[in-house]
């Protein structure tokens, strides 16, 4: 069965539009324990827009799961990994204008800062992972570079409006994962998996983690909208 990563970043999104100290991606993260979480993702992204510093070193301190920390090979970055040391990297394409990571990482386009960046963080004891697309020359790459796990890239597939393009694209997501197990490499997919879209993929031979943020977010915050309505009028009245 497939392990589950519960991205909190959007929790920390909440927060920085008001620049407040809620809702704290802290306690989200305990919460998301409680509830069963497998891991804690956060993706600390180099214009800071949501998920801190002081954020993810007091994940480090608290996140009894595992912590798997996103972030470019900016090697900047990379050293803030080695200096926090979270169980798990996982690296990622970053541009600055895009609203959320766009695409895998181009490992094969980008080989040289990528292996770079893998030497130092297996050198400091992480483990690496690399969001990658479902794609043959990706997944040799990642092998070549002796990252642990990939992480296959699934929004195209969460992007597909009918059942025709989803088979196709679980399709090149299977034989990727089949790639990629075969030669060794640990099995994760994200981006865009939703409760209506994630079983598919759940389902998937040899799918070891699944990393989610966004659905669970936007749940959380609807499960709980009556609550805190009722939880403040009982203030006021
Ligand atoms: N995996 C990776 C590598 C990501 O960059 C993201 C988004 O930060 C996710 C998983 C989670 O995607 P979503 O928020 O769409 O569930």
């Amino acid at each position: 069965m497939a392990t589950l990563g519960v991205n909190i970043d959007h929790v920390a999104t909440i927060r920085q539009a008001r620049r407040t100290v809620e809702p704290d991606p802290v306690w989200a993260a305990a919460l998301a324990e409680l509830g069963g979480a497998d891991a804690i993702t956060v993706h600390l992204r180099e214009d800071r827009r949501h998920i801190q510093d002081r954020d993810l070193e007091v994940l480090r301190r608290t996140v009894q799961v595992k912590l798997n920390l996103e972030c470019a090979i900016a090697p900047e970055m990379v050293a803030i990994a080695c200096r926090v040391k979270p169980d798990q990297v996982t690296l990622v394409p970053e541009r600055r204008e895009e609203v959320t990571t766009e695409g895998g990482l181009d490992v094969v386009g980008s080989r040289e800062p990528t292996a770079e960046a893998v030497r130092r963080l297996r050198d400091a004891g992480i483990a690496v992972s690399l969001f990658i697309d479902p794609d043959a020359r990706q997944i040799d790459a990642a092998v070549d570079l002796a990252a642990k796990a990939v992480e296959l890239h699934t929004g195209c597939y969460a992007n597909e409006t009918d059942d025709a393009g989803r088979h196709a694209r679980l399709v090149e997501l299977s034989r990727a994962g089949a790639m990629a197990r075969q030669a060794g490499l640990a099995l994760a997919a994200g981006h865009g998996l939703t409760y209506r879209n994630v079983v598919p993929v759940a389902r998937l031979d040899g799918m070891g983690e699944l990393n989610i943020g966004h659905s669970i977010v936007s749940r959380a915050v609807l499960v709980g909208f009556t609550q805190a309505v009722r939880e403040m009028k009982a203030l006021i009245g």
